[in-house]
């Protein structure tokens, strides 16, 4: 039998997930609390719209709820869907602070429920590709991983850059790397609006002795959206501004002559670019999320993998706001 899913929050982003779970489930319910918006529902006959979350939650034949809303609402409308019973898709960050998000991994818990972040770089085949050389050890021993997600625009003057950008690289890096930092350390400036950090530089560093960094960015020249993995052997980039060579290997890297007498040198080989298939990463992800639900696949390792995102969040953001 399909899932039946309802979606909440049809801005820019909700209609995404809604036309995915259209294709993959049953679309039950759209809702926003902005009745402008039933304009989404109109592509969907067979859902209905609300402005009510709590239709959602009172339908007792829906299964799950995609939470794709603002993110300081994310915390409160993910825990209301699991104590009713729901499984949830909710976008990133599903809470800023670590211990909202223990809440939620516990409440998921004791309702077996799924609560799956909606960490969309994660399901992207090249950043699948990516980690799978790292997990073969191809790379050598990984040194250091670091972020560019920068461009001019868009301006935002209600969440930081760290929390508008930074959640997608930090996903990635502690996915690739999977451990949980010791130290993590943002330093930034609100330019353009008090309070509001147009430009971050995070620092982040592993009980391994890695060491990672993310540039975040709306006030700058270039548009970067790039992971770079840095390893004995050799050094992979991952580049999302790239249509057909998104992931690039190089196979370069430091190297000790044993008759040198330790002098340090460099060795460079071939640069080539493997083959990336060209899925939706979003319909991944939604369908990761259905397969989840069906039984298939550990609920519990998602859902504590995303605790693991928001603790190092909240690292870096007491940090930036001069906490530590
Ligand atoms: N994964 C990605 O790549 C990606 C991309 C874009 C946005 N997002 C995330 O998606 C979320 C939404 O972003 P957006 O750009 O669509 O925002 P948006 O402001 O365009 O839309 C949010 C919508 O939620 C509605 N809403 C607010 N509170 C509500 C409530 N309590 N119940 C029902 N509806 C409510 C608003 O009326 C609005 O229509 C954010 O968390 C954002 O971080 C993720």
């Amino acid at each position: 039998m399909s899932v039946r899913v309802g979606v909440a929050g049809l801005g820019h982003w909700g209609p995404n997930l809604a036309r995915n779970f259209a294709d993959l489930a049953e679309l039950a319910w759209l809702c926003d609390e902005d009745p402008a918006r039933s304009d989404v529902a109109e592509r969907y006959p067979h859902a209905r719209f609300t402005t009510s979350y709590d239709d959602l939650l009172a339908d007792e034949a829906l299964d799950a709820i995609v939470v794709a809303t603002p993110v300081p609402t994310h915390f409160e409308l993910a825990r209301r869907a699991l104590e009713a019973d729901k499984h949830v898709l909710v976008e990133k960050p599903p809470a800023t602070q670590a211990r909202d998000m223990d809440e939620l991994v516990v409440l998921a818990a004791e309702r077996d429920r799924v609560l799956l972040p909606g960490h969309l770089l994660l399901y992207h085949p090249g950043i699948r590709r990516v980690k799978e050389m790292l997990d073969a050890g191809e790379l050598g021993d990984v040194l250091c991983v670091y972020g560019n997600r920068q461009n001019l625009g868009i301006i935002r003057s209600n969440e930081n850059a760290l929390l508008s950008l930074g959640v997608h690289d930090l996903s990635v890096i502690l996915y690739l790397l999977d451990e949980d930092p010791e130290t993590a350390v943002a330093q930034g400036r609100d330019f353009l609006t008090q309070g509001v950090e147009d430009v971050v530089f995070c620092y982040l560093r592993f009980p391994s002795g890695r060491i990672a960094h993310m540039h975040l960015s709306w006030l700058d020249p270039h548009k970067m959206r790039k992971i770079t993995v840095v390893g004995t052997e050799k050094m992979v980039v991952f580049d999302d501004m790239e249509l057909e060579r998104k992931v690039t290997v190089y196979e370069k890297g430091p190297w000790r002559p044993s008759d040198r007498y330790g002098e340090w040198q460099t060795r460079t080989g071939d640069i080539f670019s493997p083959r990336i298939p060209n899925d939706e990463p979003l319909k991944l992800e939604c369908a990761e999320f259905l397969r989840l639900i069906e039984g298939d696949g550990d609920r519990r390792k998602v859902a504590a993998d995303g605790a693991r995102v928001v603790r190092a969040l909240d690292m870096l953001t007491s940090s930036l706001d001069g906490g530590s």
